[in-house]
């Protein structure tokens, strides 16, 4: 597409790849499921699922059906997991376009019962505690007694989602008690033969501590089982603990604009709508091509900062649907208005690495916006281009 307006998130393939490598490198052998979902949680699922291909990703997560045709239909090959629910014309757009259900409910038994012309393979999930999707665990003998010998439907695995990970690492915790009750649930289906995966962003780091940390116990809940591995947000460089040393995650996104326009604001004047900045002294403001309408949150108005010219440039008032305004008055001490207007394209990062390499982190604007840097990422609208840098290195 060409872009008439230089406001774009370039999507870093080669830090995608290191954020990868790290996860092949500490679970070697173990089911490794990146998730997808949601556009790539922002990145473009395309894009990043085909790469991820060439990385040696068999398996991707997704949670629509639609999300998976998208994949399928642009030629991923991929083993794809529909983890959403999905009625009799679901399962058929399931089986049809070789994708695998991830089965939830009874009705989800019946639909591909219904509609199934060949043996098909799926993963059961089970509702160890989150209270959202899944067979309740009490239910596990009954599921298994439906399924077990069953002409239409092979378990390859049971799952389930932990829903406070933060807490993996802690023997009586939430965490602990899901696993628990996941490594209960696999012993009722082991004549089948299934495999177990439950580990998303936050239990998969809180592991990788517990290795780095040298801790080998079998009776632990994280390591009771090889237990296998659906990250999303580690793979896209952010660390959901909180930690980005852990595990050494590199950002993929960088979210960038461009200075429109600059302008002398006198001291006592106002900047944008509802004049909640108001300039103490004498100052230069960018006017910077990128708003609220692009995904860029409002509730960072007057609140963060951006990265110009290596630098933090605080937010001057509210955040526009096409616009942001920062104060870079000490930025460019010296330089009139004239000259700087004359310099076009000045580029802004609003969030990821700048050409020094320094990160300004989707963490640390979310805790000011009050969110999560899934939500800043998954945030970035459509009509911000991706581009992609990187990817040839392996
Ligand atoms: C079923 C399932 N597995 C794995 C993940 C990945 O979680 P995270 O991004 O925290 O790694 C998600 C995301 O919400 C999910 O819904």
């Amino acid at each position: 597409m060409e872009m008439f307006r230089k406001t774009f998130a370039e999507i870093n393939l080669d830090n995608l790849t290191h954020n990868i490598r790290v996860l092949q490198k500490a679970f070697p052998q173990r089911f490794l499921c990146p998730m997808v979902k949601a556009n790539g949680y922002g990145h473009g699922d395309v894009k990043l699922a085909l790469h991820l291909e060439k990385l040696g990703i068999e398996n991707l997560g997704v949670c629509l059906i639609e999300e998976g045709l998208l994949l399928r239909h642009n030629g991923v090959k991929a083993n794809i997991l529909v983890f959403r629910g999905f009625d009799k014309k679901g399962a058929k757009a399931i089986i049809e376009n070789n994708m695998t259900a991830v089965v939830s409910s009874w009705e989800q038994i019946e639909a591909l019962e219904q509609v199934a012309d060949k043996k098909v393979s799926v993963h059961v999930k089970f509702d160890t505690g989150m209270n959202r999707l899944g067979f309740r665990t009490e239910e596990a003998q009954k599921v298994f007694d439906r399924l077990n010998n069953h002409p239409k439907i092979e378990v390859k695995a049971v799952c389930t989602h932990l829903y406070i990970g933060e807490n993996a690492d802690e023997v009586d915790q939430t965490s602990a008690h899901q696993l628990q009750r996941l490594n209960k649930i696999s012993e009722i289906f082991k004549s089948m033969n299934v495999f177990c995966h439950a580990l998303n962003s936050s239990g998969i780091l809180n592991l990788m501590q517990m290795q780095k940390d040298g801790v080998n116990d079998a009776s632990h809940p994280l390591m009771m089982q090889k237990w296998g591995i659906r990250p999303g947000l580690m793979i896209y460089g952010y660390s959901s603990l909180g930690r980005p040393d852990v595990g050494d995650l590199k950002p993929v996104m960088t979210l960038k604009s461009v200075v429109n326009t600059f302008r002398d604001v006198k001291a006592g004047e106002t900047v944008s709508y509802g004049a909640r900045w108001t300039a103490k002294r004498d100052s230069v403001v960018a006017v910077v091509s990128i708003g609220y309408g692009d995904g860029y949150h409002r509730l960072l108005s007057n609140q963060s900062h951006v990265l110009f010219k290596g630098q933090k440039a605080p937010i001057t008032g509210t955040v526009c649907m096409d616009y942001l305004m920062v104060d870079v008055t000490d930025i460019v001490q010296g330089q009139d208005l004239k000259s700087l207007n004359a310099q076009i394209d000045q580029e802004v990062i609003l969030f990821g690495w700048d050409k020094s390499n320094h990160l300004l982190s989707a963490d640390e604007l979310a805790r000011k916006a009050h969110t999560i840097s899934y939500e800043m990422l998954t945030s970035v609208g459509e009509r911000v281009p991706r581009v992609y840098v990187g990817g040839e290195k392996r």
